[in-house]
Order: C-alpha cells, then sequence, then structure tokens
C-alpha cells in the first residue's frame, strides 16, 4: 500500500521487464493447471462481493470510463490487457518507488473494499493470468 517500502520482488520484476523489452506476452494455457489458474482468474474479476456489491468487471469491462481524472482500463479487450501488462512495473512518482501490477491490483482490491490482497498469492497470480491470456487471445 501507499508508504510500503519496495522489496527485492519489485527489483527482480524491474530487471526481468527490462530483459524482455521487445518480447511477445502470450502466458500458456496448455497445461492444466494453467487453465485452472485462468479459469479461477476470471471467476475473480467477475465475481461481485463486499458491501459496494462490485467485480472488477464492474470498473474494467467498458471504455471510456474514468474515476475522477483515472481513465479504468477496459481489461477484457485485448488493447486495454496488453497495454495494462506492457506499461508495469513502473515508477510512480507518487510513491517515489518502482511498483509491480500485483500492488496495483492490491490497490483495486482495496477500492472494491475486499479483503487485502496477499502478495504472491493463487488469487493475484489467476487475476494477473487473465487479463495476460486477454493479450494473447485476441491478438
Ligand atoms: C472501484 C473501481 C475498481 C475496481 C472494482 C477494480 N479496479 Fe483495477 N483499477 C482501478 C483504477 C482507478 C486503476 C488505475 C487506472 C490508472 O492508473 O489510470 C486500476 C488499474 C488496474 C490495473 C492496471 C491497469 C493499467 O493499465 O495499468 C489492473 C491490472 C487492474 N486494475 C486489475 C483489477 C482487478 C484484477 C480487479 C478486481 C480484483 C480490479 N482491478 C478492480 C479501479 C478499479
Amino acid at each position: 500500500m501507499r508508504g510500503d517500502l519496495g522489496t527485492e520482488i519489485e527489483a527482480l520484476v524491474t530487471w526481468l521487464a527490462a530483459e524482455s523489452e521487445g518480447a511477445t506476452i502470450a502466458p500458456e494455457q496448455t497445461h492444466p493447471a494453467e487453465r485452472e489458474m485462468y479459469a479461477l482468474g476470471e471467476e475473480i474479476f467477475f465475481y461481485r462481493a463486499g458491501p459496494h456489491d462490485f467485480s472488477c468487471a464492474t470498473c474494467h469491462e467498458q471504455s471510456e470510463m474514468r474515476i475522477r481524472l483515472q481513465s479504468l482500463p477496459d481489461l477484457t479487450s485485448h488493447t486495454g490487457a496488453a497495454d495494462a501488462w506492457g506499461s508495469w512495473p513502473a515508477y510512480r512518482i507518487s510513491q517515489g518507488l518502482v511498483r509491480t501490477m500485483g500492488w496495483r491490483m492490491r490497490d483495486c482490491f482495496r477500492q472494491q473494499r475486499w479483503p487485502e490482497l496477499q502478495m504472491g498469492s493463487d488469487d493475484q497470480h489467476c487475476a494477473a493470468n487473465v487479463h495476460g491470456s486477454e493479450c494473447r487471445r485476441r491478438a
């Protein structure tokens, strides 16, 4: 969250992103475990819960929407998903640190008043896997 210090994960992800500059983002969906993760991610994406009855899709399945000045990417579209994946990790001026896409998603969980997303959990990997697969599927 805001004010959290960076960890070795940000450093590792930044190094990996730099090393794979220009590579196509195309997570495999061949192994049953990968398909299982995708299915769980899809379920999380459309699952409505919490005091606002929000799902990820509430904020992320339409184009041209925004909350105040922040535009909301349509993560069900190839372009939205690809832009999201391709733009992390990112240096956040407000944080004074490089942050990961998982870090951004954790704030999404907070905004929809869900329990705190545990970094490195299956939930986080599944949600990310759905967006990655969206990049591949509609490419
Ligand atoms: C209350 C609205 C809201 C909900 C619900 C929400 N998000 Fe977000 N999400 C945002 C906002 C705001 C941003 C930041 C957009 C920006 O930086 O321009 C964002 C950004 C993201 C990004 C980064 C996109 C990019 O282009 O950098 C991802 C990935 C993401 N959300 C995934 C999710 C997932 C997965 C869920 C469900 C667990 C979810 N969001 C639920 C509001 C929401």
